[in-house]
């Protein structure tokens, strides 16, 4: 029998929906939410109000792109946590009734658990154990996969999440929100050796962004008093300054843990794997290290429903379903 999973994330800003037949993508469809632009950071209340109004045309478009009717569909899944709650709520309200006037079962997915999955969605696909640091706007962290729902998370930031990192130092440049792919594309013709900002110093596996972040306002403040073009006339050098900062810190864990752990098999997901700073720093030291890495493609990088679809396609295999009274949650 056929596995067909309509699958739904919204648990920030993006409104997805993706159609995955027997763990294949037959379509996968974000809408984004520019309303939050101006506002530097997304604001909670809009997004959900956003998600209200594209629900209804991400799914049917996702339906029409895959060519699946939705009395086809075997299952609806959604992210269930960690996200913004009204956001959330969106999601699972949606995915519920639909399971329920189709008579399928409901699958509740854990977002950061789907971003490390993705991973299973194009060859090559690794094999456990792999570690994979996971990086995105709200997490960070570096997590040893023993198997598609067993993993330990053996170090984690203390403070900001890495795409934080990048979006406050974005914002302190005066770029719009989100910074990070800003910061990525100014960064290319930079000089990533021009400025130097405070290192962070945090014991074992963990990690740590404010002090850089610190650090990286002060100077820019300090010079932006001296020369009021300051940033103007040196966007390209400051962005590729502070990128190459933030995937030291990331790959100075990254190379310990894989060290720790003996484990060669390095996977990167999350948002931030969209970095191309990051991307090249991971093949270089699989390179120099004799790792095998996986990278997955920019679409599965950053929010998507085709992960929410993967994570649980590996769900209806196992037979783990939600019950309709369950709801969802922010942690
Ligand atoms: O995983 P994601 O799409 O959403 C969350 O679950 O948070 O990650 C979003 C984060 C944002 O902070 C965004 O600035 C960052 O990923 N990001 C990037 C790049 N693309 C997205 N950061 C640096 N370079 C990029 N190319
Ligand atoms: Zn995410």
């Amino acid at each position: 029998m056929n596995t067909i999973i309509l699958a739904i994330e919204s648990s920030c800003d993006d409104t997805a929906a993706a159609v995955m037949k027997n763990g294949k993508v037959l379509s996968n469809i974000v809408a984004g939410q520019l309303v939050h632009e101006k506002y530097g950071g997304v604001v909670p209340e809009l997004a959900s109000r956003e998600h209200q109004k594209n629900i209804v045309e991400t799914v049917d478009l996702a339906l029409k792109q895959s060519n699946i009717n939705l009395n086809e569909l075997t299952a609806i899944a959604f992210t269930q946590s960690p996200g913004l709650i009204g956001s959330l709520m969106v999601g699972a309200s949606f995915a519920k009734s639909l399971a329920q006037s189709l008579n399928i079962p409901l699958i509740a997915v854990e977002h950061m658990q789907a971003h490390v999955l993705a991973h299973f969605i194009n060859e090559p696909k690794p094999s456990f154990p792999f570690l994979c640091l996971t990086v995105s706007g709200g997490h960070t962290q570096l997590v040893v996969m023993r198997d598609y729902f067993k993993s330990e998370i053996t170090g984690k930031t203390l403070d900001d999440a890495a795409g934080e990192a990048f979006d406050k130092a974005a914002k302190i440049l005066g770029l719009r929100y989100p910074g990070g792919p800003l910061i990525d594309k100014y960064a290319e013709n930079g000089n990533s050796k021009m400025f130097q900002f405070a290192k962070p110093n945090i014991p074992n596996l963990d990690y740590s962004f404010s002090g850089l972040k610190t650090s990286y306002l002060y100077f820019v403040r300090d010079e932006l008093k001296k020369d009021s073009n300051f940033i103007q006339n040196n966007l390209h050098d400051l962005c590729a300054s502070i990128q190459q900062s933030i995937v030291d810190h990331l790959m100075k864990k990254l190379l310990l843990a894989s060290k720790q752990t003996g484990i060669k098999q390095i996977a990167l997901a999350g948002g931030v794997s969209a970095n191309s700073g990051l991307r090249n720093a991971v093949e270089q030291s699989g390179l120099d290290l004799g790792w095998k890495t996986f990278i997955p493609a920019i679409e599965y990088c950053t929010d998507n429903a085709a992960m929410i679809a993967m994570a649980a396609h590996f769900k209806y295999l196992a037979g783990d379903f939600a019950s309709l009274d369950c709801t969802p949650s922010a942690r």
